[in-house]
């Protein structure tokens, strides 16, 4: 049997190389995507994954926005840090049709509560953004909190931050919401840049996808070679793209490509190191640990699976018209 999965996005390029890794593995069957803010706003994310979902053939999949801010602003405004590794479009200025489909009017919240209250632990829920939505989940419905599956692309335990020193994006933007995430939910994986600067994509591997002739090769490649191109200012040391998103993604389909540290988690909420993703020393001997930290990731075999399922996902798109490449 398939897992289920629902994927909380702000799609941005690695988001996208996420939402192409679900949709490329047999083992996991994805039944809609939520729309965070963060790399993008909700609205461009949005439109990002239906747009994407069509090109690669599963325009039947939902897509729900979610909340458009943190839980303590009024407002989100697109970082310029986000623009110049995302592009202003959010997919490294790749052009892509606008979809057909349209996003849903019921809230990415809701679809959440529901989903779990239908599946129980035969859905894996994935955030790759900010944790708002998800806390206002956990908030809606306690059945939530105690049998939702998250394995989530945010923080940094063992390595520094990439946004701060201490922090990293995704929990920076809204450490409330992360912070209510680690406390109340009962199982969570946190993929954090901990594995997943350890998985890096460098344009030997885009050129494959350029080479496959197809509109969703030649995609994938423009997208991701912009967000290299970006990494090689902000993080040239290196030599590559850090696969965050799709590695959480990855780990909804095999878990056996991560080790784990079993603990209780929080989110430092004020002081210098507001942002900071550790473990909660209140909790630190209790027999019961609801959070599970990748620590050490198969980077070989992650790197071979993520190439075989977006390359051949890839190439069952449409040739590329002549001249486009
Ligand atoms: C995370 O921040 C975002 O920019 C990426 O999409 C990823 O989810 C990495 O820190
Ligand atoms: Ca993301």
């Amino acid at each position: 049997m398939r897992t289920k999965i629902i994927l909380d996005l702000d799609t941005g390029i690695d988001d996208t190389l996420a939402l192409t890794y679900a949709l490329g593995s047999p083992e996991l069957e994805l039944i809609g995507v939520t729309g965070t803010y963060g790399n993008v706003t909700v609205d461009t994310g949005v439109r990002n994954s239906l747009a994407i979902l069509e090109l690669f053939g599963y325009p039947e999949v939902p897509v729900y926005p979610g909340i458009t801010q943190a839980r303590a602003k009024e407002s989100f405004e697109v970082l310029e840090i986000s623009e110049f590794i995302h592009g202003h479009n959010g997919i490294g200025e790749a052009s892509l049709p606008e979809p057909t489909a349209s996003a849903r009017t019921e809230s990415a919240v809701e679809f959440l509560v529901d989903s779990v209250r239908a599946y129980g632990d035969e859905l894996i829920i994935v955030p790759t953004g900010p944790s708002t939505t998800i806390a206002a989940a956990i908030e809606a419905d306690p059945y939530f909190a105690a049998h939702a599956r998250i394995i989530m692309m945010g923080g940094a335990v063992s390595v520094p931050g990439n946004v701060l020193p201490w922090a990293e994006a995704n929990i920076n933007q809204d450490p409330e919401a992360a912070d209510l995430v680690f406390r109340q939910a009962q199982d969570v994986t946190m993929i954090g840049l901990d594995v997943t600067l350890q998985t890096l994509l460098t344009t030997k591997q885009t050129q494959i996808w350029r080479d496959l002739g197809t509109v969703g090769g030649h995609f994938l490649a423009t997208a991701a070679d912009y967000y290299i191109k970006a990494y090689e200012v902000t993080s040239p040391h290196l030599g590559g793209c850090g696969l965050h998103d799709p590695l959480a993604v990855a780990v909804a389909a095999d878990p056996s490509l991560v080790t784990c540290l079993a603990t209780n988690l929080k989110v430092d909420l004020s002081g210098p190191t507001r942002g900071r993703t550790i473990a909660d020393e209140s909790r630190l001997n209790s027999s019961v640990k609801t959070a599970q930290v990748a620590l050490e990731v198969d980077q070989e075999r992650f790197l071979e699976e993520f190439m075989a399922r977006l390359s051949t996902l890839a190439a069952a798109t449409p040739a590329l018209e002549r001249g486009l490449n």
